[in-house]
């Protein structure tokens, strides 16, 4: 059986709870996952200061088990990411995607698309998080530099991680912005959900890690990709959303069945199991 951690949103900085930092991790110690995924926003303001602090607790918990992390939209700097569209091609856009993800390539990792293999599965990660950019844009003010999107050369970094992967492993793909609209914010975190799950569908997924929404969510997908699971994680800080308690996923995966456990923050006591969602793995994906 596979267990994999997945968490999100640990927003370092002001909104960072140590006891809920500390709770998590003597829950990663505890359940003992073959992997630990982090689906981005590590920080809260992108500074230096609440990238030490991230990956001191990266650090701390890659001690007891393998972690897997990507960025999310608060991790990105912003004025690169203006750069970025102003600067089209060539050395401005090169050294403005540079500046974009500066703090993070120095502080958590310089793979932006990192992948994961445990025996019985493979992470590949596809980064959503570009900050003000073309692919991200709508029509709501308020979305810029929040939203996300999944582009083609992100999606081939998946494609290769799969390809690479033994035949048998389930296939799982972590982005950043949640796919599926959160129940309490309304909103989708990708500019194009349909294109990117028809990709991940294409590519053989059938898991989907993400977070953004910082309310805990498990669906499965009806249309566009069926069949598809999607594990939204809330997050482990103050950011909540309608009064939900921080939360994290576990999932595991068998022969048969994947389940997801929605472990919720009950204080004083610490993350305790509060829901938990079970679907048949389809032929197709035990035999892939
Ligand atoms: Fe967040
Ligand atoms: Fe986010």
């Amino acid at each position: 059986m596979v267990k994999i951690l997945h968490t999100s949103d640990l927003h370092f900085g002001r909104p960072a709870v140590a006891a809920q930092l500390d709770s998590l991790k003597g829950s990663i110690a505890e359940i003992s996952p073959d992997a630990v995924a982090v689906s981005g926003d590590l920080t809260q303001r992108c500074s230096t200061s609440e990238f030490l602090k991230a990956r001191a607790y990266l650090d701390s918990i890659e001690e007891i088990a393998p972690v897997i992390v990507i960025p999310g939209n608060h991790d990105v700097r912003w004025i690169g990411a203006v750069a970025r569209q102003l600067g089209a091609v060539g050395l401005v856009g090169r050294s403005a995607h540079d500046f974009k993800y500066s703090k993070y390539i120095r502080y958590i990792s310089p793979e932006l698309n990192p992948s994961l293999e445990i025996p019985g599965a493979v992470i590949a990660s596809c980064n959503t998080a570009h900050g003000i950019a073309r692919g991200s844009l709508t029509r709501r003010f308020r979305d810029l530099g929040v939203i996300g999107h999944v582009n083609k050369r992100d999606l081939k970094k998946v494609e290769e991680a799969f390809s690479k992967a033994a035949p048998d492993a389930a296939r799982i793909v972590m982005i950043h912005h949640n796919p599926i609209k959160g129940e309490t914010s309304g909103r989708h975190g990708l500019a194009n959900t349909k294109q990117a799950l028809e990709a991940f569908e294409r590519l053989g997924a059938e898991l989907v890690l993400c977070g953004h929404d910082h309310q805990e969510a498990v669906h499965t997908v009806q249309e566009y990709a069926p069949g598809i699971v999607i594990s939204t994680a809330g997050t482990i800080s103050n950011r909540l959303r309608a009064g939900r308690p921080s939360s994290f996923n576990l999932v595991t995966i068998d022969d048969t069945e994947l389940r997801i456990t929605t472990y919720a923050w009950q204080h004083p006591e610490g993350f305790a199991p509060a829901r938990e969602h079970s679907f048949p793995r389809s032929a197709a994906s035990r035999s892939a």
